[in-house]
This record gives C-alpha cells, structure tokens and sequence, in this order.
C-alpha cells in the first residue's frame, strides 16, 4: 500500500534532490544488494529482533529504501500489527512495493523521515493514528546533516517503553580492519549521493563516521537500557536502545 507524496514530502535544499535523484537511478541495484549481500540477513534479523516487537505493535522504518527491512518487521508484529516504511526516494519505494505491496499492514509513506512530528509527514491516517511502540534506521543516519537532532526526533515521537535501533557501516577499529576499510572507503565513495559532498572530500568516510557516532551517542544518551552489536568485522554497528519518559 502506497501513499502519494504529501506537501511536505519533498524537503528543499539541492543535496536532498541530488539524494533522491541517485537513489531513484540506482534503486534496483541496491535492492539487490540490500536484499543479497553475504551476512546481510543476519543483520537484519538482528535488526528486528533488537526492536523487541510483539503481535500487534506499530513499527516505522525511517528511510526504508527498497524495503529490505519490512518482511522481517511484518512477520514480528504479525497481522494485527502495523509496519510503517518512510522513505523520500519514490523509486525506492516502489522496489519496496513491489516486496510488500500485497500486505494491507504496512504502508509505505513517502516523505522526510526527519519531519517532527512524524505525524506531519502526512496529513493524515496510518501515522498519526498509531502510536508508535518501535523505530528502526538502518544505514540511513549518515546521510543526515544533524543526526543527533534526527535521533532525538525519533526517541520524542516513540510510546512509552518503545524501542529505536540504528544499525550502520563505519569503518572498522578491529586490528585487521585495514583492508576491510580500504573496501569500506570505495564502498562509501562509489555509492555516496554526490552532492552531499561527501564524495569528493578527502575523508568521505570520516564525515560518514562522526555522523554515525552522533547519532549513536544521541540515542545511548536518550535511552534507559541499551542493546550493542558488532557484524562484518566491526564494520557493521547495531545500537539499540529503550526509551522511557
Ligand atoms: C542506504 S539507503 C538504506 C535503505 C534501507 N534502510 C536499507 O537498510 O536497505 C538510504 C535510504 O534513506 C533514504 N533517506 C535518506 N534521508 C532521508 C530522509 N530525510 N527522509 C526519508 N528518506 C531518507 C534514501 O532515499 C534511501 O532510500
């Protein structure tokens, strides 16, 4: 189920266009690489399970790409629950519907998934009807210009008790992570937005890895009880957290 882009959905500033424009051209090659990188299962498994759902919850997933994640997020909260995809790149949501398209429980929304509050992404029914019991970022934080701001977002629109994950790549401290790095920075320089000039700076990934690092403090600092997890040589990072009023 697919809604239309609402008035807010498409946010101004030149590098968020330039974002969707290179998510919108490359929306079926990540999906398969979203759907079929060695260990990326596993990852996202991990993912569904840190979000603690239960039959159901309502969970949203901010910035949900082509909707790897949705088929494991639908098959905790079951059929009474509801899954919530938000995502500002339309081509990657319709990768995602294609995926999820015949489940009339999760919605795929698309707009800015930093939009506060969440309800104002759009104006109306499935987001503000529900509250929301977990959310779930994965490999989106580093595309962000605040995450830290973002994430506090996000822990300020969650129920009670409720749960967020971050999962993302950043390079590696392990004492072997030099050549999984080396890979890591043509990963990152090949498949970066460029007009979030992170390409083209000489540290691309360094940019990448102090926004994810804030964005991981801002949600270990927000949430009372904490979940870590490591994947692919450390370069893979999973935060979760509970957030409590
Ligand atoms: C690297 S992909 C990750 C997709 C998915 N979460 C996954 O794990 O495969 C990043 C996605 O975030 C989306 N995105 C980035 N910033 C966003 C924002 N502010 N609002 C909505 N979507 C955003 C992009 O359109 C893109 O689909």
């Amino acid at each position: 189920m697919t809604s239309d882009p609402p008035t807010t959905a498409d946010p101004a500033g030149t590098s968020t266009s330039d974002a969707q424009a290179f998510y919108g051209r490359w929306a079926r090659l990540y999906d398969a690489l979203a759907r079929y990188t060695p260990g990326i299962a596993r990852v996202r498994t991990h993912a569904a399970t840190a979000l603690r759902l239960e039959p159901g919850d309502t969970v949203v997933e901010m910035g949900c790409g082509t909707g790897a994640n949705l088929p494991y997020l639908r098959e905790r909260v079951g059929p009474e629950g509801t899954v919530i995809g938000i995502d500002y790149t339309r081509e990657m949501l319709d990768a995602a519907n294609d995926l999820v398209g015949e489940y009339d429980n999760v919605h795929l929304i698309h707009g800015d998934a930093t939009a506060r509050p969440l309800a104002a992404v759009k104006d109306e029914e499935p987001v503000e009807q529900h509250e929301i019991d977990a959310v779930l970022a994965t490999f989106v934080v580093g595309m962000l210009d605040d995450p830290a701001a973002a994430v506090d977002g996000w822990c300020d629109q969650l129920a009670d008790g409720g749960h967020l994950v971050l999962v993302n790549a950043a390079r590696s401290d392990r004492w072997y992570g030099a050549p999984l790095n080396a890979l890591f920075r043509a990963v990152v320089v090949l498949s970066t937005p460029p007009t979030t000039k992170l390409r083209y700076e000489t540290d691309p990934h360094g940019t990448l890895d102090r926004r994810i690092v804030r964005a991981h403090d801002a949600l270990r600092d927000r949430a009372s009880e904490t979940t870590e997890a490591t994947f692919a040589g450390g370069i893979v990072r999973l935060t979760g957290g509970q957030i409590r009023r």
